[in-house]
């Protein structure tokens, strides 16, 4: 039907069907700020404004909005003009990944058109039907809050360094510098001092509790040098406007003619045999131009593991296979005209399943009776497939049974995580097409494109030198998009169609058909002397890889390597089973089996604390892991790879954990839950995590200068919201001694950029960083050669600074007219340089988190009132970044301590498939949230980084835990904390008079 649409003040004639949906016809009329990520109305990435109401647009029919005035974020600024909620999102560090945030933005802009001056409260409740897995709504709630205030006409302070006008300036090269009698003289940047804002550096003080959402970055600590310009700086995220303007800029947001429609049909059986299966009705239907099903396509046993060559796990994948192994398993796909001719043509698909025996239960995966899930000869490097073992692993130092022997309390406890699912805004999805050369090219949400050449490429029969993979901007990853899941299957559909193909997951596909993190059962057993000293520690763990066995090695790997260290002792045992089940696989996500060994762990500590009788603080301190110790398990268990030796060069832990115990109020609330209805309990865990993997993850950069002096940085680092990208052109901007807006930055793209290992374990700016380090240096090194001749200066007493290169007598040039001088008029050369790096050491970033609970006896409802996080990162590139990272990541945990699960029936199928059965947190549901950061310097990293990505998601769900279980008088061991959990165990602790209550399902 012809429909009239008034989109941003424009009439437009589209024809659209009946049962179109508004986002879908908001899209292919080119507004691409309109973002799918659900279809069920429950993420608000889709928002709009129907008539100044914000709506979102995948539930409405584009029919219900003829004569309504649609506004989408497009409208609201530009890159020349933003607008002051554009502006704020910016300054305030609200946006990462920026695909929540048209939507963000559009339903605050709603917010402020009927009430210019809301309350915190307001502005939650306005936002809370957006959600955004990357910030934790701290500082999206302060960006509106600012705009507001700007938007009044109100004073605000500067909170990240000033926009730069720099690009819309015209550029004049100048006379020839040889026509200069000096190179300083008459050039428009020489002598215009640059300041970048200093971030605040303030001291810990215990009588701060009024700033419910933080502020700018609160840095503590003392900084080894206070002479960097850029790095330490509060800078504006590099790709802040595109994201806030909702430019095209996800892999979505093109438009290929011809471009054809894939859909995935999936399992609906935990375990089957495919017996036979007939598409030729399906290939018949008119519009569909591939079918492809085991028959079809090569038997090449591989992981969705996106690890470094050879990935050390399991291959026991196939691209479509004889085989299911859970509900949601690939048994074909199509590619058709349309989406919904592709819907079709599954149905007419048919496949003759032979229905097998289901193992759903981790605890009977190595019955001998149990259905073999991997019968299947040609896969490899399963620890024992005949007993459904993915993997095993087994570390010991010392003695631990003299070690439990000769302690005068031995401690044990089992403790259960569950399976919890990634959940980015954006879904997985891919777009492969040929190019002009026959080179097929994939545009996928990635955050490994150098694995996902390297992978695909023996599945769908290219060489990689034939493939291409871009990552454009992606809407969050967590370790999902660490998976190959599509890229095969949609290169595949092109090859065989020769046409552009697309394939996106829709969000049940995402929840029933990616990966999530592995649940496990860990059991703690640890000796102790009566003053706290732990003798012997003991972790065993059954973990369930679900139907595959990726990243299962690994994962668990770190459970025990990354966790126990923390308290070493002379005796330690880590044993871990990873067993096969016909559920949904688990993988990598951040963290990556760390925080279910910190549940475990810090809940232990606290019950060890109290049967001792002694402060929960206080055992920590006498335990933990100093500076100048070694970590015994690096060693011997390692990551994927040989163990190695690793000394703690740097530790911020005494002062993150001073940091929480003061914010907390811990001696004044520990121990006081109260008597009435509503229980109040504080509760503190600690962390440590790794930097990167040593010695196996490795990046590289090209740095190279233009005439302008401006300068191109390409790096096959994968910024996925974490503002990889911006702490890269942070570092390259300071060793270079230039601004911030001669950075151009350029990652990923396997043609053009140096390789990179990817995304994962909190590796980018420390190796990538240091990449991008040396290039700089390198690059910096021929600029002042060439400076050098210019000035008739040796090199080395030249500085470089705000873009000027000063000599001893005073004589300056800039590094424009170095350019110019080096590309064109003597001894002519491109200034440029390329580096890689890699690091045998991976220096742990510590942290103490910290959580305060309100527990309802009657409802069992657990409420977190306070959320606090004190972070070693080392030293901080960019603070309000660093902070946004600490946020999201607390957030994370706290629905991994309070309300996430993916829940299945009897048949293994899953039942939560949408965001209303499987609840991240919202705007609403926020604690009150804290953050600081403590710096250290490490030797290592560049400028002495440490990792900061995943260790805030590491320690708050036992902080919870431990915080319930001070207000209830009753210990929970497993997660989440749900109504029903709490409520049995008060209704236990009520019938036995126990002060614990033992969980679990046996
Ligand atoms: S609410 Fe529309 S895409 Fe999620
Ligand atoms: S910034 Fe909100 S989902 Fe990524």
């Amino acid at each position: 039907m012809e429909l009239e649409l008034r989109i941003n003040g424009v009439i437009k004639s589209v024809d659209v069907a009946a049962n179109e949906s508004l986002m879908t016809v908001l899209r292919q009329e080119g507004y691409f700020s309109v973002k799918h990520g659900c279809e069920t109305g429950e993420c608000g990435a889709c928002t709009v404004l129907v008539d100044g109401v914000a709506r979102p647009s995948c539930v409405m029919l584009a029919a219900q909005a003829g004569g309504c005035t649609l506004t989408t974020v497009e409208s609201l600024g530009n890159a020349r003009k933003l607008h002051p909620l554009q502006e704020a999102f910016i300054d305030s560090g609200a946006i990462q990944c920026g695909f929540c945030t048209p939507g963000m933005v559009l339903s605050a802009h709603a917010l402020l058109e009927r009430n210019p001056n809301p309350g915190e409260d307001e502005v939650r409740d306005a936002l809370s039907g957006n959600l955004c897995r990357c910030t934790g709504y701290v500082k999206p709630v302060q960006a509106v809050l600012r705009a507001a205030a700007i938007l009044r006409g109100e004073h605000v302070a500067s909170i990240s360094s000033p926009e730069s006008t720099e690009n819309f300036k015209a550029w004049d090269p100048g006379r020839s510098p040889l026509e200069h009698a000096e190179y300083g003289a008459g050039n428009p940047d020489a002598g215009t001092p640059f300041t970048a804002p200093n971030a605040p550096l303030s001291n810990v003080s215990s009588d701060d509790d009024s700033s419910s959402a933080g502020g700018t970055a609160t840095l503590v600590g003392t900084r080894v040098s206070t002479d960097l310009s850029i790095v330490g700086k509060p800078e504006r995220k590099v790709d802040a406007v595109k994201l806030v303007t909702g430019k095209p800029a996800f892999v979505d947001d093109i438009d290929l003619r011809d471009m054809l429609h894939a859909r995935l049909l999936t399992s609906p059986h935990a375990h089957a045999v495919i017996r036979n299966i007939d598409a030729s009705k399906a290939r018949a239907l008119s519009g569909v131009h591939a079918v492809l099903t085991y028959k079809d396509v090569p038997r090449v046993p591989y992981t969705t593991a996106g690890q470094s060559w050879p990935e050390p796990g399991p291959h026991d994948q196939y691209c479509l296979d004889y085989m299911v192994r859970f509900v949601g398993d690939r048994v074909a796909a199509v590619a058709a005209e349309t989406p919904e001719i592709a819907e079709q043509a599954l149905a007419l698909i048919q496949v003759d399943y032979e229905v097998l025996p289901a193992v759903l239960d981790p605890r009977q995966a190595t019955d001998p009776n149990a259905p073999r899930i991997h019968p299947e000869p040609e896969s490899y490097r399963i620890h024992d497939a005949s007993r459904n073992i993915a993997a095993h692993l087994h570390a010991e130092i010392g003695d631990v049974e003299r070690g439990f022997a000769e302690s005068d309390v031995v401690v044990e406890g089992e403790y259960i995580v569950p399976q919890v699912q990634q959940t980015p805004i954006e879904n997985h999805i891919v777009i492969t097409y040929w190019d002009e050369d026959d080179r097929l090219v994939v545009r996928t949400s990635t955050q490994v494109p150098y694995h996902v050449r390297r992978i695909i490429a023996p599945i769908i029969g290219l060489p990689p030198r034939r493939i291409r993979v871009i990552k454009p901007r992606i809407g969050g990853g967590f370790g999902v998009k660490q998976e190959v899941l599509l890229e095969d299957i949609c290169s595949l559909l092109t090859i065989t169609t020769n046409r552009p193909v697309k394939l996106e997951f829709s969000r049940a596909e995402e929840f029933r058909s990616s990966r999530s993190r592995h649940p496990q059962i860990l059991r703690m057993k640890t000796g102790v002397k009566r003053d706290g000293t732990i003798v012997a520690n003991q972790m065993t763990l059954l973990a369930n890889t679900g139907a595959y066995g990726t990243h299962s090695l690994t994962v668990q790997s770190n459970t025990g390597s990354k966790t126990l260290p923390l308290y070493p002792c002379a005796n330690i045992r880590f044993e871990a089973e990873i067993v096969y089940t016909n559920l949904p696989p688990a993988g990598a996500f951040r963290g990556y089996g760390v925080p279910q060994g910190f549940f475990a762990l810090e809940s232990h500590i606290d019950e060890i604390a109290k049967q001792l009788g002694m402060d929960a603080l206080e055992l920590r301190r006498k335990n933990w892991l100093k500076e100048g110790d070694e970590n015994p398990l690096a060693r011997a268990l390692g990551e994927g790879k040989e163990g190695y030796t690793q000394i703690i060069e740097s530790c911020g832990l005494p002062q993150c954990l001073q940091i929480v115990e003061e914010k907390l109020h811990w001696k004044e609330k520990r121990g006081r839950s109260g008597t009435g209805r509503f229980r109040y309990g504080v509760g503190v865990a600690l962390a440590m995590h790794g930097t990167a993997i040593p010695g196996l993850d490795m990046g590289g950069a090209s740095i190279k200068l233009n005439d302008d002096g401006s300068f191109n940085i390409l790096v096959g680092a994968t910024d996925i919201g974490t503002g990889s990208d911006t702490v890269i052109a942070q570092i390259a901007a300071e060793v270079l001694g230039v601004r911030m807006e001669d950075i151009i930055m350029h990652s990923s793209d396997t043609d053009f950029a140096p390789f990179d290992t990817g995304a994962y374990a909190s590796s980018t700016t420390y190796i990538s960083g240091g990449a991008t380090k040396k290039a700089a240096e390198q690059v910096r090194m021929q600029i002042l050669e060439v400076a050098g001749r210019m000035l008739k200066a040796n090199p080395d007493s030249l500085s470089i600074n705000n873009r000027i290169i000063t000599a001893p007598n005073g004589q300056t040039v800039t590094v424009s007219q170095v350019a110019l001088h080096s590309l064109h008029v003597e001894n002519q050369q491109q200034i440029m340089s390329t580096a890689s790096w890699m690091s045998y050491n991976s220096p742990p970033p510590f942290a103490a988190q910290g959580a305060e609970v309100e527990v309802d006896t009657e409802t069992g409802v657990v409420r977190v009132l306070k959320a606090i996080s004190a972070v070693d990162a080392g030293r901080v590139i960019n603070p309000i970044m660093a902070e946004g990272q600490i946020e999201g990541g607390a957030t994370q945990a706290l629905g991994y301590g309070v309300c996430e699960e993916m829940v299945y029936d009897q048949q293994g199928a899953l039942l939560t498939t949408n965001l209303s059965d499987y609840r991240i947190y919202n705007a609403v549901d926020m604690p009150q949230m804290e953050s600081y950061l403590v710096e250290t310097h490490d030797p290592f990293g560049p400028f002495g980084v440490k990792a900061i990505a995943e260790i805030p998601i590491d320690g708050m769900a036992p902080a919870v835990a431990n915080a319930v279980a001070d207000a209830l008088g009753v210990r929970i061991r497993e997660i989440p904390l749900t109504p029903e959990r709490v409520l049995r165990a008060i209704h236990a602790q009520a019938q036995n008079g126990e002060g614990q209550v033992r969980w679990g399902r046996d």
